[in-house]
């Protein structure tokens, strides 16, 4: 890893993702997480401090070095204990049926292989456990989406593999996820990186189940 990624890279994204602008959505999902939480993406762990009592241990894990280290500080001073783990959500290292509750935002962006994510994250989620999700994706205005297809390949480099031109629920369904609440609005600052999906999921019963 250069310098872009191990030094520049976490401190503009950490710089993005304190960005008063996200505040709302933060202490509007977070506080639903209930229980033993997984959070996918934790980054620099700029939720930790909205976790309330419903959540009982919060495990938030990152591919990142850098950025856990600055999640670090967040964790020392949360009010619900929080566990750093050093991984990718594609194969997630907890055991089956072990979380009830996760939280995701602004990161489904970010995963290189998103269904296989999504895939293990139903695997360690308890059956009637939820998911749930903050994220940007691609917009409805097919004007905006055809340049947000257009200019992810050049952005990807440069934001930490962040694609422009996700569908979330879409990628949520695909992989098994049942869409038990969701909104859609747009925030302040660029409009290819503004328009967001918010809900609540559940991994669909299956005839198994
Ligand atoms: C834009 S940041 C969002 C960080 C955090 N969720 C927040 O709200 O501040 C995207 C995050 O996704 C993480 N990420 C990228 N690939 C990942 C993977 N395969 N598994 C888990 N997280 C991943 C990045 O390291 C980064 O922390």
């Amino acid at each position: 890893m250069g310098l872009y990624g191990s030094r520049i890279l976490p401190a503009l994204l950490d710089w993005a993702m304190r960005q008063e602008r996200l505040l709302d959505g933060r202490r509007r999902l977070v506080p639903k997480a209930h229980g033993r939480v997984l959070e996918i993406g934790v980054g620099s762990g700029r939720n930790l401090p909205f976790y309330a009592g419903e959540a009982s241990v919060v495990v938030g894990l990152d591919p990142s070095e850098p950025l856990l280290r600055m999640a670090r500080r967040q964790a020392a001073a949360a009010a619900v204990p929080a566990f750093l783990v050093e991984g990718s959500a594609s194969a997630l290292p907890l055991p089956a049926a072990s979380v009830d509750a996760a939280i995701m935002t602004w990161t489904l962006c970010s995963i290189a292989e998103p269904l296989q994510a999504l895939v293990e994250l139903r695997r360690v989620l308890k059956p009637a456990a939820e998911l749930f999700f903050l994220e940007h994706g691609l917009s409805p205005d097919p004007r905006l989406a055809l340049w947000q297809r257009r200019l992810s390949p050049w952005w990807r480099p440069l934001a930490g593999g962040c694609h422009l031109d996700r569908n979330p629920e879409a990628l949520l369904r695909e992989a098994g996820f049942e869409i038990l609440e969701l909104g859609h609005f747009t925030i302040r600052g660029p409009r290819l990186l503004t328009y967001m999906s918010e809900g609540r999921a559940r991994p669909t019963l299956s005839v198994n189940d």
